[in-house]
Formats: structure tokens, C-alpha cells, sequence
């Protein structure tokens, strides 16, 4: 198995435009089912989700396929094949081809998602908000096999919690219901807001994206849509995070600073000097970080958790002392374990895990649990003194399109050894 060896201790510098959303691209690959022709998705990243995304719209009769950054999806026929475990497991947001496949075809077969193991990922909100939309759901040895209980028209929608992945597979499960639907206590993250315009893009008639409550008026017949895709907050913010940790003046295009603005506010608290112009944010540190404010996630505009493995990595080399208390997941603190083979001090208890920052670590070998675990162990290792080897890369594949290409080239001294 190949592993990124890394030689930390390198101040970075220079300038790096960010991939395509992976969470904006993959609803939007299921997106492409609603429209009969050839959608086009521009800026879209190599990632080994979004290959699996693509192999199950094949599964499902469209054709697909890759020229650099385009995906090219022609959804003309599709038909309704049961999506196999090996293929679920592989990808979160399989589950949200079940609103895509239920507005296009009526019916489906889909074995229960898989993703990356952050404690138990339930689907019942999607399930819920599918089954208020008038979808009969059975779940037979973890197979769901739906289709319409009666004929579909739209109504309101409550999530009980603002599901980044429920609130999309209403979305996408509305456009094929007759009327109007009212999803409430929606989520707003940046992704479900790029949804939103390429659905709008495709003759969708849809309102309120980025609020808590979206009106989506559905039953209209869509069309194709040629769409680019907005930047990768999540792999713009490890970026920041890495050049907070190592040090140095690093710029990030492609990406909004008010995307960020949770995560850059606590950077500037750190000792960072962060500024922002247009669809560029440009960060500078001394590579020592100061302890800052207790880090609570939560849904957007709350701190990202996708960013809380990012910034524990970047403080736990610095000085002074952080709580994080992590609200979204229940099992988010995998990567400390391995941290703490850097040398690092981390107490977890529960969602709280206490940051003693006591001073650059040290490399080591370790090995990535899931996605930005995986990318925090990079960032360590980046401002760690010595050599460190950064084992399972199969996660940063999940979610990184050129990662090691990308901070050689801010100065980095990390390669892929076989
Ligand atoms: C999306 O996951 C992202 N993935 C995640 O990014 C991100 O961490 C998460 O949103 C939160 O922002 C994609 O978009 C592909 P949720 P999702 O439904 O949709 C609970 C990454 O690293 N919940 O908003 O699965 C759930 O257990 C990934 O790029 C239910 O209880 O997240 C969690 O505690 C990791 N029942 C909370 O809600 C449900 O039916 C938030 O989950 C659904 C979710």
C-alpha cells in the first residue's frame, strides 16, 4: 500500500486553486438522473467517490463520462437496477440517489449506504422526508426498496435535524412531486445552495436555498443543464490549516472566504493573519499557534466538523490549550489516537476533546481512519520536526483530487513512496 512520506518543518508559500466540491458534485451526479439528455458538470474533481458516483449512474442506464475536470452524463434512459452493496458502501451519498431515482422512474432498489466511519450514520431523516412525500420505503435485509405509495404531489416537509443529506434527497424526490413542497429545517451549507442553482439551472422552480425552509414547486419535465461547480471549502480549509501549522504566506482562489468564516476567525484568534478579496483567502502565520476559544461544530454557518480533525492537528503543535466539542458525529476523533504518536496531548471524553498544544510535534508513522482524519495526519506532519509517513491514502483519494501535487507545490516536502 502506498504512503505519503513527509519531511515537515517547511514554512509553505505561493498560491493554490482548490478542486470542485465534492459534497456540491456528488447530489448534483444524482441530480443529472431528473433531466432526459446530456447534463454537463464542469470543475468536477477526480476522486474516487465521485468514480463511484459515476459507476452507479451506469448501473442506471446513463451514460458517463470524464474529459479532465467535465463529467458528461446523458440520463436519457435510464432504468431502475438495484444498486448493489459493493457499490453503496462505497459512497455516502448513495443514499441520495433514492429522491433522484424516485422523481425519474418511481421506483428503486438501493443496499443501505456506506461512508466513512464517523459512528453511526443513520438515514432515518431521509427516509422520513422521502415517506412525507408519499414514497413507500421497505428495508429487507439491509436492502431499501421504494416506489410511490400513491401518486406524488408535493407537501411540507420537517427535518428534525438540518440533514446535509436529507435536506438534498428532498430536494431532489420534490422535482418529481406534482405541487408544491415546503422542506423546513432545511440545511444551508454552501453545497445545497450550488444544488440549488444547478437544479434551477436544469428548469427546476426552486426558492429559498440557503434559508432554513426551500419552496421547490415540482412536476415540471427538466432539462440538461451545463453547470460548473463552486470551489472545495473543505480542501480549501485544509490548505489554511496546513500553512497555519508549518507557517509561511500561502494564497487559496476558488473558493469564498464567508464560506469559511467560522474556521477564519478562529485562525486569526490562533496568531494567523487572514484576509479575504473576492474569490481568494490569503492566510500568513509564524507556525506557532496560541490556544483560542472553546471549538463547538455545528450546521452551517456553524464550525464545520469536516474542518474540526484540520484544526486540531494545526493547534496540537502550537502553544496553549483548546476544547473542541464536536455536535455532529459521534465518533470524530479517530485521528487522535494517531496525533498522539506525533506527540501530541489530546484528552477525549465523550464529544470533548482538550488540545494541550506543548510545542512542535515530532514524526512518526501513522495511518489515516477516515477522510480528513487522514488529511489532518498531513497537516501534522507538514509542522512536525522530522519524517513522518502518512499510511492508507485510499481516504485522501475519497476527497482529494492532487493533494500531494498541491502542497509540493506551496513548497511541501512530500511524496507518494509505492
Ligand atoms: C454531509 O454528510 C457531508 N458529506 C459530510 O462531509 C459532512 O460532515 C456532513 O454533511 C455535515 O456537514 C457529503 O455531503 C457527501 P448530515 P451527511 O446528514 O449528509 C445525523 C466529508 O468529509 N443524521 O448533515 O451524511 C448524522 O448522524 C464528509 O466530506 C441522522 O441522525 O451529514 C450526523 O450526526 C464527512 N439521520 C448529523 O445528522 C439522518 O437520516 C449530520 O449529518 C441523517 C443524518
Amino acid at each position: 500500500m502506498s504512503f505519503y512520506e513527509i519531511t515537515g518543518g517547511r514554512p509553505l508559500s505561493g498560491t493554490v486553486a482548490v478542486q470542485g466540491a465534492k459534497n456540491s458534485v456528488l447530489p448534483m451526479m444524482a441530480a443529472a438522473l431528473l433531466a432526459p439528455g446530456v447534463s454537463v458538470i464542469h470543475n468536477c474533481p477526480d476522486l474516487t467517490d465521485v468514480s463511484a458516483a459515476m459507476d452507479i449512474l451506469r448501473l442506471l442506464g446513463c451514460s458517463v463520462t470524464r474529459e479532465g475536470d467535465t463529467v458528461t452524463i446523458n440520463a436519457a434512459s435510464p432504468v431502475p437496477a438495484p444498486i448493489p452493496e459493493q457499490l453503496s458502501r462505497e459512497l455516502r451519498s448513495s443514499v441520495i440517489f433514492m429522491g433522484a431515482m424516485l422523481s425519474r422512474m418511481g421506483t428503486g432498489e438501493l443496499a443501505y449506504p456506506g461512508g466513512c466511519d464517523l459512528g453511526p450514520r443513520p438515514i432515518d431523516l431521509h427516509l422520513s422526508a422521502l415517506r412525507m412525500l408519499g414514497a413507500d420505503i421497505r428495508e429487507e435485509q439491509g436492502t431499501l426498496r421504494f416506489g410511490w405509495s400513491r401518486w406524488p404531489r408535493g407537501r411540507e416537509v420537517c427535518l428534525a435535524l438540518p440533514s446535509v443529506g436529507a435536506t438534498e434527497n428532498a430536494m431532489l424526490a420534490a422535482c418529481g412531486c406534482p405541487g408544491v413542497t415546503t422542506i423546513v429545517g432545511a440545511a444551508r451549507e454552501p453545497e445545497i445552495v450550488d444544488l440549488g442553482r444547478f437544479l434551477a439551472a436544469m428548469g427546476a422552480d426552486i426558492a429559498g436555498v440557503g434559508e432554513s425552509t426551500i419552496v421547490i414547486r415540482g412536476g415540471k419535465a427538466l432539462f440538461p443543464a451545463r453547470y460548473t461547480v463552486m470551489g472545495d471549502r473543505i480542501a480549501g480549509a485544509t490548505y489554511l490549516c496546513a500553512a497555519a501549522a508549518a507557517g509561511g504566506e500561502i494564497e487559496v482562489t476558488g473558493l469564498r472566504g464567508e464560506h469559511l468564516s467560522a474556521l477564519l476567525a478562529i485562525l486569526e484568534e490562533a496568531g494567523c493573519v487572514v484576509y479575504t478579496q473576492g474569490a481568494s483567502i490569503c492566510l500568513r502565520s509564524d507556525g506557532l499557534l496560541e490556544g483560542v476559544s472553546p471549538v463547538r461544530t455545528g450546521p452551517y454557518p456553524a464550525f464545520p466538523t469536516d474542518c474540526q480533525p484540520l484544526l486540531m492537528a494545526a493547534l496540537a503543535g502550537g502553544n496553549g490549550s483548546t476544547i473542541f466539542v464536536e455536535n455532529m458525529f459521534d465518533s470524530r476523533y479517530r485521528h487522535v489516537n494517531e496525533l498522539a504518536r506525533m506527540g501530541a496531548d489530546i484528552r477525549v471524553d465523550g464529544r470533548v476533546a482538550v488540545v494541550k498544544g506543548r510545542g512542535r510535534l515530532h514524526g512518526a508513522s501513522v495511518r489515516g481512519t477516515d477522510l480528513r482524519g487522514t488529511a489532518a495526519l498531513v497537516i501534522a506532519a507538514l509542522s512536525a520536526q522530522g519524517v513522518s509517513q502518512v499510511h492508507d491514502l485510499r481516504y485522501i483519494r475519497r476527497g482529494y483530487d492532487g493533494l500531494e501535487r498541491d502542497l509540493a507545490a506551496l513548497g511541501a516536502e512530500i511524496r507518494i513512496e509505492p
